[in-house]
């Protein structure tokens, strides 16, 4: 991460830093999202990218549905503003990715579900299991990897 977006995203954010939609879940998730992408030999930058600014935008830690579409048009002006550096392409799925995170899709790019998949490996923080129905690819349902997230994010 750049230490331009790491300072925008601090500055941005309104929530605690340490709830639920804070920091540790940001790098869990793109932790996750790495991790995945790496192992079906895709490109993790837009993983990363997706941990740091999917709930960067959050209002509130309930009910905010429309976080996901403010993440992508954040997303968006800080590649615009050079923040963010990634090709069109992949900027593109990076707002797709933003934008749908929280409406329980599972059909979209590769690189997208590997983005919702890492984020719903680390429902544990809010007493959440997650389940392979909802869960994307075949590598984020292996229970092994679940059973690990579940850990990481009860602890
Ligand atoms: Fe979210
Ligand atoms: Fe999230």
């Amino acid at each position: 991460m750049g230490q331009g977006l790491a300072a925008h995203l601090r500055k941005e954010f309104r929530l605690d830093w340490n709830g639920i939609h804070g920091a540790s879940h940001w790098a869990r998730v793109r932790f996750h999202g790495v991790s995945l992408a790496r192992g079906l030999g895709l490109d993790p930058r837009v993983p990363a990218l997706f941990g740091l600014v999917h709930d960067s935008q959050r209002r509130n830690d309930d009910h905010d549905p429309e976080h996901g579409p403010r993440a992508a048009e954040y997303a968006h002006w800080l590649w615009r503003k050079g923040v963010i550096a990634l090709d069109a392409a992949s900027m593109a799925l990076l707002r797709e990715a933003c934008h749908g995170h929280s409406d329980g899709h599972v059909e979209a790019h590769p690189l997208v579900q590997v983005c919702w998949d890492a984020d719903r490996l680390d429902l544990g923080r809010v007493g959440i299991r997650p389940d392979p129905r909802y869960l994307c690819t075949v590598a984020a349902k292996d229970p092994r990897r679940i059973a690990r997230a579940w850990a990481w994010s009860t602890r």
